[in-house]
């Protein structure tokens, strides 16, 4: 007997349908590619025919949203979204994650409700610096990371180079899946190391069509292949190279995030996308079962269940609205179902069209684990709110993240100061923003940390228009942050060094603050690394 066969009908259609999900984001560091790749994924993925609107939709982003006034005046999108493609009976759930620079812990916060990070890698960089703070997250949660190396069409580290920089930068063992014939001007397209099959690439239509390919066995193959006899005789030893490297591929280190298989390719040519997408969607995880707050598993059979990971506010500047981001963990969302709120006990209806919002107005009739539903906040959500029907559960999954800029905030108004702090509070709770007392704080300051500097915009703007308090923000000092347990020991430890301070967040939670990052090596040897925590869970 299955292990399917123990269950009802309707819990059996539940695990049948999540099988069929890959929820991922894009982990990437602005300009390697993360936009080109997802339009390539949709034109691959047969959600869309020909390549251009979503590069378009990047450059005219200015008039696609009218959100928030920020959105506007930088003209990028402080926003994630969820982008849906089915192929080969596979449900491909792409939470987009901001990729401009100013990014904030709404970014790290997605990959708390994706089952696997996609790693996009520009080959004339190699590992890059919001890639390595993404990959945090991913290690925190263990979830698997593909690879996939782009722009080989462009001068770049050789592939082997790409390889020992991702195991240098990143401590993950790289498993080699595709292998790139020629590099730069001379790419031709890759050997695929699984189905040993090497494929020919031609640029259709500057990339707006998929790529003409042939496929050969390799020796065939590289009868056709433009290269030198002594470049085809190092393509031969690399592939034997890798091979090796393949069958040591480890599973489990894969599904824990400690190995990473590598796909090489352009996505603006559409080279070893057809490859990638393919395996892609055998490697990556379908959901798994969350933790509740006991740490028990919360299985994706039983009852509707999910959790917020997203809110953003104002999406209609007429209503003072917001709309909370809902990861489906167990069980099956349909319209019209009743939910209740764990924190509060509260019940909302998740049915008219205006609690309700769908992908692009279309509103989901129903959605099961994996799946993202968004709903305009009755008023309670919090990030990190759960929900469920009739089977009760709580999570605790989303961790706030260690602040990495700060600033010393008070009111141009001195009579305000009780705005100042209702107002902070509201938007600390709702994830924009942490909000410290500042140390050996005076008057009404307060201190700001946030993950992105953008985010400051946001407070301002924010608390102008909607608390009507005008906000004085100045500079300070402090270079970087830890959590800290309530340790009396090592508190006293650190404070007793005139280059680390410590303070404590709204919650009473103490955090240490360090002039720079030598301040935080030395705190580090001091009081132990393992002491002084970049997460705090939430
Ligand atoms: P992002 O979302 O990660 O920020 O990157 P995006 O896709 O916007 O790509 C950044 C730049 O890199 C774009 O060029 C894009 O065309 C280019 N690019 C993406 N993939 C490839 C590739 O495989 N090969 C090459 N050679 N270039 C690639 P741009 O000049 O900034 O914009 P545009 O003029 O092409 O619109």
């Amino acid at each position: 007997m299955s292990e399917l066969d123990t269950l009802t009908k309707e819990q059996q259609e539940i695990i049948e349908e999540a099988r069929r999900r890959r929820t991922f984001a894009i982990i990437s560091h602005p300009d390697a590619g993360k936009t080109t790749l997802t339009e390539k994924l949709l034109l691959y993925g047969g959600a869309i025919h020909e390549a251009g609107s979503i590069r378009q939709r990047k450059a005219n982003r200015y008039a696609a949203s009218d959100w928030m006034a920020i959105e506007k005046d930088r003209g990028i999108s402080v926003t994630s979204s969820v982008l849906r493609f089915e192929k080969d009976n596979i449900k491909f759930n792409l939470l987009d994650t901001p990729g401009h620079k100013d990014f904030s812990e709404d970014t790290l916060r997605t990959l708390v409700a994706a089952d696997t990070a996609l790693m996009v890698i520009d080959v004339a960089k190699g590992v890059e610096e919001q890639t390595e703070k993404l990959f945090e997250v991913c290690k925190m949660r263990e979830i698997p990371i593909i690879t996939f190396v782009n722009k080989c069409d462009r001068p770049g580290l050789e592939p082997l180079e790409v390889i020992s920089n991702i195991e240098n930068q990143l401590g993950i063992e790289p498993i080699p899946a595709s292998w790139p014939l020629g590099y730069g001007r001379e790419f031709q397209g890759i050997y695929d190391l699984i189905g040993k099959e090497l494929h020919l690439q031609h640029k259709e239509e500057h990339g707006a069509k998929k790529a003409h390919t042939e496929k050969y066995n390799l020796e065939e193959g590289l009868k056709e292949a433009q290269l030198s006899d002594h470049e085809k005789e190092k393509f031969r030893e690399e592939v034997m190279l890798t091979e090796d490297m393949m069958k040591m591929m480890d599973e489990e280190a894969f599904k824990n995030g400690k190995a990473t298989p590598v796909f090489f390719g352009s996505a603006l040519n559409n080279f070893g996308l057809d490859v990638f997408l393919e395996y892609f969607a055998e490697l990556a995880h379908p959901p798994q079962p969350y933790l509740d707050e006991s740490g028990n598993e919360r299985e994706i059979g039983r009852g509707f269940s999910g959790f917020v990971f997203k809110m953003q506010a104002n999406m209609n500047p007429d209503h003072r609205d917001c709309a909370a981001f809902i990861r489906i963990t167990s069980g099956k969302f349909e319209r019209g179902i009743e939910v209740t709120e764990s924190n509060t006990g509260k019940k909302v209806k998740m049915s008219t069209p205006h609690t309700l919002m769908g992908d692009e107005r279309n509103i989901l009739e129903e959605a099961y684990p994996g799946d993202v539903v968004s709903l305009f906040n009755p008023g309670s959500f919090r990030i990190g709110t759960t929900i469920y029907s009739d089977d009760p559960v709580k999570f605790d999954v989303i961790p706030l993240f260690t602040p990495e800029h700060f600033r010393k905030v008070s009111t141009k108004d001195p009579f305000k100061r009780k705005q100042l702090r209702e107002g902070l509070k509201q938007l600390a709770e709702e994830g924009v923003v942490h909000v410290f007392e500042m140390p050996n704080g005076v008057g009404n300051e307060l201190l700001l940390g946030t993950v992105g500097a953008l985010q400051f915009d946001v407070v301002e703007h924010r608390m102008e228009t909607e608390y009507n308090t005008e906000l004085h923000i100045s500079s300070v000092s402090y270079h970087a942050a830890r959590w800290l347990d309530q340790n009396q020991e090592i508190i006293e430890k650190l404070e007793s060094s005139y280059s680390t301070h410590v303070t404590e967040d709204m919650e009473g939670t103490p955090i240490v603050l360090f002039d720079s990052g030598y301040a935080l090596n030395q705190a580090e040897e001091k009081v132990g690394a393992e002491n002084l925590y970049k997460f705090k869970q939430g």
